[in-house]
């Protein structure tokens, strides 16, 4: 569920017409519904309830600091995969002791940083990165938490480019390995290893490959308890996938829940989780303008302000978002081809799409773009980074301004080779 609908034709994001923000802040901008981000972190934490569960909001669907306070004031934890992940998390008031630093490359500046930071946990991909750490500890004379991720080498995630539990990817180590390398934590005296991390994919739409992962963790899990070892965490990843259009929903973070309370039934262990998509996707659009319609003898395309740069989904995973009117008081449904100003063919976000005609000026609305939308955006075309504006009932603020040229220009130089 969300919190953009409408009202007589027009669409508003809780109490505040979109329209009236496009005329603000001007398009393209992204806006987002702290009740939608509020409502979808309660949904999943208390799915899990009596259990007290670590939410580790996955900061990489979207960065934003005033999106991160808004969770961090509900309770969330941070999922990061970077130090500026780490730093954003930080500015924005989760405590350290709710983030968990994740990722394949983290560098030894990186490490040391989580290190000094006291982040919940570190989550470790690898025997190299197990061994920098555990030098890194030593110097600061720290111990820090860890937990190892695992490959279980199960393949999930809606598209080829988002999987990352099978076997053949970057992440993680195999279970074998991570038996091997829980016993050398365990027995490192800068290391406080506390236990097992796993992420298989995202968009997830079944709970199946979810569920045979979550077997092998336990089953690791008990393995090292056997051998005497403590395991008190296990992070479960994130991954749960979300309804983008009128489809079939994925399971709903109840059905996630009884399936994790299923498989770890008897088993004490402090469970965590990295959702990204599942609370930050509905909880935000894409407004743009229609530029221009091209007519063609066989089709009509709607050139809108908004681009590839600004939402990349549709040309490199061929997303589907839906597009909305924002003043919609007609029934008239013509078939769209719907591009934006860059000079590719990939900046098409959609084909022949039957939508509400369109003409110069008009506004839309791209759905479910809250996450992975604004953080993947770049400046290609010398286009800047769109501004980022939070409604909270009847009221919006702009919480990331639109860039300007000058904001490019300025870590630029031309050399004087005089
Ligand atoms: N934890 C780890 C270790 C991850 O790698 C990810 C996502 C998450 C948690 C959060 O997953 P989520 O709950 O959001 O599915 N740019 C792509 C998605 C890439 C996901 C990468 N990892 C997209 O736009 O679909």
């Amino acid at each position: 569920m969300n919190h953009f609908d409408y009202r007589d034709g027009a669409l508003f994001c809780e109490g505040v017409r979109l329209a009236d923000i496009a005329e603000t802040v001007g398009t393209p901008a992204y806006v987002y519904s702290s009740a939608t981000l509020e409502r979808h972190y309660d949904v999943f934490k208390s799915a899990f309830a009596p259990r007290e569960v670590l939410v580790a909001f996955a900061v990489k669907a979207n960065a934003n600091i005033a999106v991160l306070a808004t969770l961090a004031r509900k309770g969330a934890g941070a999922d990061t995969v970077s130090q500026g992940e780490i730093e954003r998390a930080l500015k924005a008031g989760v405590p350290a002791e709710r983030i968990v630093f994740s990722g394949v490359g983290k560098t030894e500046e990186e490490l040391a940083f989580a290190v000094k930071a006291r982040v919940h946990q570190i989550n470790v991909e690898s025997i190299a990165e197990l061994e920098a750490l555990s030098r890194i500890a030593a110097s600061l004379n720290a111990a820090p938490a860890i937990a190892i991720r695992v490959n279980p080498d199960v393949g999930a995630g809606g598209h080829e480019k988002i999987s990352t539990g099978k076997g053949d990817t970057k992440f993680g180590v195999s279970s074998a390995q991570a038996l091997a390398l829980y016993a050398r934590a365990s027995a490192d005296k800068h290391l406080a290893a506390k236990g097992l991390a796993v992420h298989i994919g995202s968009q997830i739409r079944d709970l199946k490959p979810l569920e045979d992962a979550f077997r092998v963790m336990r089953g690791l899990a008990e393995k090292l308890r056997a051998d005497g070892l403590s395991i008190e965490r296990m992070d479960l990843g994130g991954g749960l996938g979300v309804p983008y259009f009128n489809e079939p929903p994925p399971p709903s973070p109840d059905d996630y829940a009884t399936m994790v309370k299923s498989v770890f039934d008897g088993f004490d262990v402090a469970l965590a989780f990295e959702p990204g998509r599942l609370i930050a996707a509905n909880a935000g659009v894409l407004l743009s303008r229609v530029i221009r319609l091209q007519e063609r003898p066989d089709k009509e395309i709607v050139v809108l302000d908004a681009a590839m740069n600004d939402l990349i989904r549709p040309a490199i995973y061929e997303a589907y978002h839906e597009i909305k009117p924002l003043s919609d008081t007609s029934n008239a449904r013509v078939a769209y081809d719907v591009v934006g100003p860059i000079c590719e063919t990939g900046d098409t976000f959609t084909r022949n799409r039957q939508l509400a005609s369109l003409k110069p000026g008009d506004l839309v609305a791209f759905m479910t773009a809250g996450a992975y939308g604004a953080v993947m955006a770049s400046t290609y075309n010398a286009r800047p980074l769109v501004p980022e504006v939070l409604v909270r009932g009847d009221r919006f603020e702009v919480v990331r301004q639109r860039w300007t040229l000058e904001d490019q220009l300025k870590l630029e130089r031309i050399p004087d080779w005089g």
